[in-house]
């Protein structure tokens, strides 16, 4: 395929912007022939992972079985866009445990909650202050957000476009796009 297999992992609180972004990296990544697949609430949680939930013994079980499918994808030498909220460190290490040294890229969406609430594209934050969402993350459950993650991305104040731009720079200047 002329590239390599690598997990992209996104982390951070929810309309922080990881699908958004994830989706802009697919296309800039697409339309130079690299074979891209995501992986999100949408194909997996309505899934695979129909059977969970958001306690935290749910969301690891959820980030667990990402991670190996993640896994296997880098095996198959695609490029994974994973964009899932992913709040425990612990759960993420384990995905990063999982894969090759450098197969794991942990991308960090560091905006306030303030700024995510602000957003709140599908009122989940106004109905988790109302108390209608138990242990929504930001609110009333954690988000540990990474020690030391490959990238981080200001999405309050980079736009969508720039901080895709800075994925596929960081994927560029680290070699995964090249011939291996
Ligand atoms: S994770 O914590 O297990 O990684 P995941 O990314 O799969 O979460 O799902 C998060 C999405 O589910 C949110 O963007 C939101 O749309 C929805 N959601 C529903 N309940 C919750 C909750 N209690 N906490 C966070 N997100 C929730």
């Amino acid at each position: 395929m002329g590239h390599r297999g690598v997990t992209v992992w996104f982390t951070g609180l929810s309309a922080s912007g990881k699908t958004t972004v994830a989706n802009l990296v697919d296309q800039l990544l697409t339309a130079r022939g690299i074979h891209c697949m995501i992986l999100d609430g949408d194909n997996i949680r309505r899934g695979l992972n129909r059977d969970l939930g958001f306690s935290p013994q749910d969301r690891a079980e959820n980030i667990r079985r990402i991670g190996e499918v993640a896994k296997l994808l880098t095996q198959a030498g695609i490029v994974n866009l994973v964009a899932f909220i992913s709040p425990y460190r612990r759960d993420r290490d384990q995905a990063r445990s999982l894969q090759e040294n450098g197969d794991f890229i942990e991308v960090y969406l560091d905006s306030p909650v303030e700024v995510c609430e602000a957003r709140d594209p599908r009122g989940l934050y106004r109905k988790a202050r109302a108390g209608e969402i138990p242990e929504f993350t930001g609110v009333s459950a954690p988000y540990e957000a990474p020690l030391k993650p490959e990238l981080v991305l200001y999405t309050a104040s980079e736009t969508p476009e720039e901080s895709a731009q800075r994925v596929v720079a960081y994927l560029e200047k680290h070699g995964y796009l090249a011939a291996p």
